[in-house]
């Protein structure tokens, strides 16, 4: 018997938070540690998973793992991703819940591999089959393809998403999937002209320098040295671990398999190319007559050649900005200062671009048309607080805001208020909500102030949207700044002026104002749109539809905080209407490094995540709950026991729902058979009449038809009608041989005793002779007379006819031929039905064997042959021949005839032999 093992069994530390006793901050943090160092890093707090990020490759994810939790029950096996993904798997497959997977945790923490974990467990359980396989090689392959252009190495993470992530994974009735679609999230663009100390760009600079072919880099005009290129940090190009050249292979592999052809992954390269040579393009600045600078490039740049558009083009847009009103338009210069801004601005565009290109691109190769069942990945850039936080920071934080937001709503405050609600006694646990900081960001609060501040009229910078906001949010209880209305902060000298800090739920972070107005309008010089569509490159003339001139919109394009706020609204009502599954990721420590468990670093996060809370609400409430309809939709069917209420235990019912539901199929399986069946039998017989009448219809035809064209009745007539209908051969062929029968018996009932005699003994003749004697054909059509001699008429014969009493049945004069000389002599033959008579003139037989000669030879052998069958019941051994040689014997003087045999020798007939 196959041996389960418990949750309780050999388990290090509590599998389960719920049962650790006592529970406190403390035993919590040392339970995880315990875990941690026995590497177990998952941790389950009721069903949501704790994972700890291990830093190092464990053996735990092997395919023998992957079976090992396939079907199980979650808290059968030790707590693992796998059995959260089962779980949600199995739930959206029998249960038809849409799920979602929340992975939530600061930048570090492990989400991205944790979504990648759920989605090789989801792809190697689910159905399999050539299509089924390409769908989910496709979805598993946009993770290495998106991963290469939207994350980046920064200093919490190696490889740091910097782009927010939901897949929808979309499965078919049976939980095959489908197909899936991609919605991304903000990117962090501003990476792409400037990184932080001991950060990179995004990794796909890195790749294609280092592992694109020599010819391939010829192509795309570009040296493999990093330091070439201004947009390339240098200080931490190299990345430990990470081999970009492999890597490379990788991305373009995955790209095949998703569907890229080879001219979109050229095109894709050439815009990288053009990014890294925009970086490398250098103004200086030539005085006009109007006293003012003008910026001028100074070298020729191959970004031109490479993307097609005119070199004065560029030069144009780089040296002016041209602003259109409705009906003015307004030509200005720009300056070294502005060119490097634009420059800056159209790299950041074009690189973003082509990003939600790439997007949209694997959603077309990945997309459905008949959606069923769904279950969505989350995987965003985490909370992160660094040494210098701008507008990207205060967009990511915000965006973990939400998604605390969501969790607090669905697992401490709704449980919660539903026990009250229910009238359940119900001791409320304490938790800290961050609705409060949501509404500082978005809506009466900082982004909204933003919005104001760059739609206003008049002098706008990020000086004036922090003073907008020391008025507005001072006192907000989670917003600090040293020049707010609020004297709380006038005196903290950590606070700069040109700050503003946020009590996030997961700490205090303090950010830089400068470029928050800027990046907000995400606002690209019309001129340098226009110049990118007028590029001879059709990728990058698709990125920039808004240059073409015949589209010109004056409205202004929205925000890109309001943008990003209404995204991620659409995203938190999307996640609602799902089954929440959440994954919590927890960094150990901050070196990136194995075996190191910072309690502090943990307890911090712990503390903000709520999970304390999280496990008391887990153990004071209903280790179920279900919302009464969906209880009664699941269950109804049962029986009348479990409706309305069920005392047993809850386990019970689903297995009790289990066996019912077999038998539903069974039933549903008998009458769908049993249906389909008797439709057949029905269709069947129908079909039966309709070709009977069709049948009957055409027999009656074809025998009427051949009524008219009977042939004779004569026996010997090969005249038949021709077959009128193929399916009637067998038939025709039929008639035929029954209407020769019945001519043939009218043809005989016709004739007299006599001459069914004669018919008789010509039959006989036939028999013994057809095929045997040559003169036999001519005999067929004389009739036998038999009396030949007339002897009871002539008195001739009288004497003759008193020595034979008997009937005779031929009499005749036959040749007999002399033994001894060979002379013949006329004799006169006559066959009793008896006994033979053969008379010489003298009157006196002949004794012993004798040859003669006769014209009706034919004739006097059968009847011959029939007298002796009939008088002796023997048959006359007949010895039929054409030839004979004849031996004239002196010796004994006679004449004996014989038929040579094969072997050359004589045979003699025997005695009671006849010889023809
Ligand atoms: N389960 C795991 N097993 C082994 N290593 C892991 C695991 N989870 C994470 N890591 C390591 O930690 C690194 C960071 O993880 P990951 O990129 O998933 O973090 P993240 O939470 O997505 O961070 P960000 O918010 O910056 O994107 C990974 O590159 C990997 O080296
Ligand atoms: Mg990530």
């Amino acid at each position: 018997m196959e041996v389960k093992t418990s949750l309780l069994d050999n388990m290090i530390g509590v599998g389960d938070m719920v049962l650790l006793e006592p529970l406190s901050e403390e035993s919590f943090i040392n339970n995880l540690k315990k875990r941690f160092d026995h590497s177990e890093i998952y941790t389950y707090i009721g069903s949501v998973v704790v994972s700890i990020n291990p830093y190092r490759s464990l053996p735990i994810y092997s395919p023998e793992k992957v079976e090992e939790y396939r079907n199980r029950n979650f808290y059968e096996l030790s707590p693992h991703i796998f059995a959260l993904s089962d779980e949600a798997y199995r739930s959206l497959r029998d249960q038809d819940k849409d799920q979602c997977i929340l992975i939530t945790g600061e930048s570090g923490a492990g989400k991205t591999e944790a979504s990648k974990l759920v989605m090789s467990y989801v792809a190697a359980v689910c159905g399999k089959g050539a299509e089924v396989n390409q769908v989910k090689e496709q979805l598993l392959q946009s993770n290495p393809v998106l991963e290469a252009f939207g994350n980046a190495k920064t200093v919490r993470n190696d490889n740091s998403s910097r782009f927010g992530k939901y897949m929808d994974i979309e499965f078919d009735f049976k939980g095959d999937p489908l197909g899936g679609v991609i919605s991304n999230y903000l990117l962090e663009k501003s990476r792409v002209v400037k990184q932080p100390r001991g950060e990179r760009n995004f990794h796909i600079f890195y790749q294609i320098l280092s592992g694109a072919t020599e010819d391939m880099l010829n192509k795309l005009k570009l040296q493999r040295d990093f330091s070439r290129y201004n947009y390339l940090s240098l200080d931490s190009s190299r990345v430990n671990g990470v081999d970009d050249a492999v890597n490379f292979r990788t991305v373009r592999n995955a790209m095949q398999i998703v569907g890229f052809m080879d001219h979109e992954t050229q095109s894709i390269f050439e815009v990288i190319a053009a990014v890294l040579k925009l970086g490398n393009i250098e103004f200086k600045p030539e005085s006009r007559v109007n006293g003012l600078d003008e910026s001028k490039i100074k070298d020729k740049n191959e970004i031109c050649e490479l993307t097609g558009i005119d070199q004065s083009v560029l030069e144009r847009a780089f040296s002016f900005r041209t602003l259109e009103a409705k009906q003015e338009k307004v030509s200005t210069t720009l300056n070294v200062a502005q060119a490097y801004y634009a420059r800056d601005a159209l790299a950041k565009n074009l690189y973003s671009r082509l990003f939600s290109w790439l997007v949209t691109r694997i959603n077309e190769s990945i997309k459905v048309i008949f959606l069923y069942k769904v279950m969505g990945v989350l995987d965003i850039y985490g909370f992160e607080i660094f040494e210098d936080n701008s507008f990207e920071q205060f967009i990511i934080n915000y965006c973990n805001e939400k998604l605390q937001q969501i969790f607090i709503e669905l697992t401490l405050k709704e449980e919660q208020e539903e026990y009250i609600r229910e009238d359940i006694e119900w001791t409320h646990i304490e938790y800290f909500n961050n609705a409060i900081i949501c509404d500082l960001i978005e809506n009466t609060g900082i982004l909204a102030m933003l919005d104001e501040e760059c739609l206003r009229p008049g002098t706008v910078t990020d000086d004036t949207f922090l003073e907008k906001l020391n008025q507005v949010c001072a006192t907000h209880q989670h917003f600090e700044s040293r020049m707010s209305k609020c004297s709380r902060f006038l005196n903290d000298t950590s606070l700069p002026h040109s700050c503003f800090r946020i009590q996030h739920y997961a700490g205090k972070v303090m950010y830089q104002v400068e470029g928050f107005v800027d990046k907000n309008n995400d606002l690209l010089y019309r001129d340098l749109s226009q110049a990118m569509w007028k590029a001879n490159h059709s990728l990058i003339k698709a990125l920039f539809p808004e240059g073409n001139p015949a589209k010109i919109n004056l409205k202004r394009p929205p925000t890109a905080g309001s943008q990003f706020k209404a995204s991620v609204a659409t995203l938190m009502k999307n996640l609602q209407t799902k089954n929440p599954n959440y994954i919590r990721c927890i960094k150990p420590n901050d070196k990136k490094a194995a075996h190191i468990f910072s309690d502090a670093l943990v307890c911090h996060q712990v503390r903000y995540l709520g999970l304390l809370e999280n496990v008391r609400v887990r153990r004071a409430g209903y280790a179920f709950r279900q919302p009464y309809e969906l209880c009664l939709e699941r269950y109804k069917m049962l029986c009348k026991q479990t409706w309305p209420h069920w005392r047993g235990p809850l386990f019970k019912l689903e297995d009790l729902r289990k066996q019912r539901l077999e038998d539903l199929a069974t039933l549903i399986q008998k009458i769908y058979r049993g249906w389909k069946y008797r439709t057949r039998f029905l269709l069947m017989k129908k079909s039966q009449i309709v070709i009977a009448s069709w049948y009957r219809r055409y027999m009656q035809k074809y025998f009427l038809e051949m009524k008219s064209k009977m042939p004779s009745l004569s026996p010997i007539d090969k005249n038949w009608p021709a077959r009128p209908y193929l399916f009637l051969d067998s038939t025709h062929k039929e008639l035929k041989r029954i209407f020769h029968l019945w001519r043939c018996k009218k043809y005989r009932d016709q004739f007299t005793d006599q001459q069914k005699l004669i018919y008789e003994e010509k039959l006989e003749a036939s028999e013994l002779f057809k095929d045997k004697k040559a003169l036999y054909p001519a005999s067929v059509g004389q009739p036998f007379h038999g009396a030949y001699l007339e002897i009871s008429k002539n008195p001739k014969y009288k004497k003759l006819k008193d020595a034979v009493e008997e009937k005779i049945i031929i009499a005749e004069v036959v040749n007999k031929i002399n033994r001894a000389n060979g002379k013949v002599i006329k004799c006169h033959c006559l066959i009793p039905k008896v006994s033979f008579f053969l008379f010489q003139g003298s009157g006196a037989a002949g004794k012993g064997d004798f040859l003669f000669s006769s014209d009706h030879l034919i004739e006097m052998a059968t009847k011959l042959y029939r007298t002796t069958l009939s008088q002796t019941k023997q048959k006359l051994n007949i010895e039929i021949s054409d030839e004979y040689a004849i031996f004239l014997s002196f010796l004994k003087g006679c004449v004996l005839p014989c038929s040579r045999l094969s072997d050359g020798k004589n045979c003699f007939p025997g005695p009671s032999q006849v010889w023809l």
